[in-house]
């Protein structure tokens, strides 16, 4: 079992830290956010995770977890530093590695000699290099420090599942005997192991998500054919799904892919295509592609509404950018929802997870609950997929609306029995 330090107790570092305790390791997670340490160390998870409750506890009265406040206070026993901090969009699309800098230059003079710096954090390709010619200046010899990239896979809402029965760990690095010693942190993991260069692996992480946000957008594209035609886009996934090349996962319609990863890394996959003047009109058709779809949602919704949204009362159902998670970064709801508000439309909204103060748009109220967002309503918006909305009573929910007129943006709701009951149903494709 290793000394395990982990620098970013968010979404990727909690799971991490909690995860690799869990496997029986030692470790320590440090955060910038004394606040979040101070919870986390009391077993409060800042964050809506399954299982994550139950691992933060385990590691904890184990002994084997434990959250400091400041990366450097982590690392002078650590044999593996994972780096877990937010890598976000810069201004010109690039990612921004600026969180990862300031930390390898905290922790460059505490490293342990043979200890390894791991990159968890999506870093773009040369990032693995970056990170050693930081630790150099920095004065850290390179010969006694192992630098390796480690992208990670997991999907917010099911991030303990996603870690402990990975669908594969990738692995780059350049020295063999380090990157085994990298792989061997995940022996109670039961996964394909890919070892391979630091470009490839951090590539490996980009073309992956930039492939299923292109599955998004692909599939998108076909349900507004669908809606031109008069084909049921739900029908056509399902007879699509079973084909095992294509697969079921990814083939939902929507009002476009959002979150704190495919936009940001799909940019960044762009600019570095950019700057190797290599050609990727593909990506950039489903980047450009999904913003007409969130912006496709908003004209729906206006010509449900009768051509305007002044004035109109609207409920929205869900801000999350997806169903079982808090997290609002990116989301296309929080874009419809904004957009609706500019057109003159006086919102109410519900989300079962999103923090009350998550959202911060002018005018924009909350409800406590999906029937209150759809109170005195002349028209009703689901833009997250929350199990919830599927099962709402139909009568309750027409007793609670002024006008019986939806907007699924998700196609979560029975439009079939909507209709029978007098509602003006409008989903995505279909
Ligand atoms: N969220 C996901 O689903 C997901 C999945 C795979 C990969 N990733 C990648 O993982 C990285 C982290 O993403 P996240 O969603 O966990 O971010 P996050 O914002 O949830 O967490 C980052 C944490 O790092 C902390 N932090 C910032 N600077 C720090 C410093 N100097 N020292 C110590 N802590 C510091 C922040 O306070 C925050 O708690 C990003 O590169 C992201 O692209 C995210």
């Amino acid at each position: 079992m290793s000394d395990v330090a982990v620098i970013g107790a968010g979404y990727v570092g909690l799971t991490t830290a909690a995860c690799l305790a869990h496997l029986g390791h030692r470790v320590v997670a440090a955060d910038i956010d004394a606040d979040r340490v101070e919870r986390l160390n009391r077993g409060e998870i800042p964050i809506h995770e399954d299982g994550l409750p139950e691992l933060v506890t385990e590691g904890l009265e184990s002994g084997r977890l434990r959250f400091v406040v400041g990366a450097s206070v982590a690392i002078p026993d650590a044999e593996f530093v994972f780096l877990c901090v937010p890598t976000p969009q810069g201004d010109d699309g690039a990612a921004d590695l600026s969180f990862v800098e300031r930390v390898v230059r905290e922790i460059a003079e505490h490293l342990r000699p043979g200890s390894v710096v791991i990159n968890k954090s999506t870093m773009p390709v040369g990032s693995t290099r970056t990170v050693q010619r930081i630790l150099s200046e920095e004065g850290a010899s390179i010969d006694e420090i192992g630098v390796a990239s480690n992208p990670e896979f997991l999907r917010e809402g099911t991030s303990v599942r996603d870690f402990l029965q990975a669908s594969r760990v990738v692995v780059g690095c350049d020295n063999p005997a380090t990157a085994v010693r990298v792989s061997e942190l995940y022996a109670g993991v039961r996964a394909p192991i890919v070892v391979t260069d630091p470009a490839s692996a951090e590539m490996i992480k980009y073309a992956s998500n930039a492939f299923l946000a292109t599955k998004i957008s692909f599939m998108n594209a076909v349900a507004n054919l669908c809606e031109a035609v008069g084909a049921d886009v739900n029908e056509v996934a399902l007879g699509m799904g079973y084909d095992p090349r294509i697969g079921f996962e990814f083939l939902q319609p929507g009002p476009g892919y959002g979150g704190s990863c495919f936009p940001k890394d799909t940019a960044a996959l762009m600019h570095t295509a950019r700057r190797a003047e290599a050609d990727f009109p593909l990506l950039q058709g489903v980047i450009d592609g999904n913003r007409e779809q969130h912006d496709r949602m908003v004209a729906k919704a206006r010509r449900l509404a009768g051509g305007s949204l002044a004035g109109v009362d609207v409920g929205v159902w869900g801000l999350t950018f997806k169903a079982n998670t808090d997290d609002v970064r990116d989301s296309p709801a929080v874009y419809i929802v904004g957009r609706l508000l500019e057109e003159g439309a006086i919102i109410r909204a519900y989300d079962p997870a999103a923090r009350p103060d998550a959202v911060d748009l002018p005018g924009l109220t909350r409800a406590d609950s999906a029937l209150e967002a759809a109170k005195g309503v002349g028209l009703l918006v689901v833009l997250t997929e929350w199990d919830e909305f599927r099962w709402i009573d139909h009568t309750d929910l027409a007793d609670a609306v002024l006008v019986k007129r939806i907007l699924d943006t998700r196609n979560v709701l029975d439009a079939v029995g909507l209709r029978r009951r007098g509602w003006e149903y409008e989903g995505v494709g279909r």
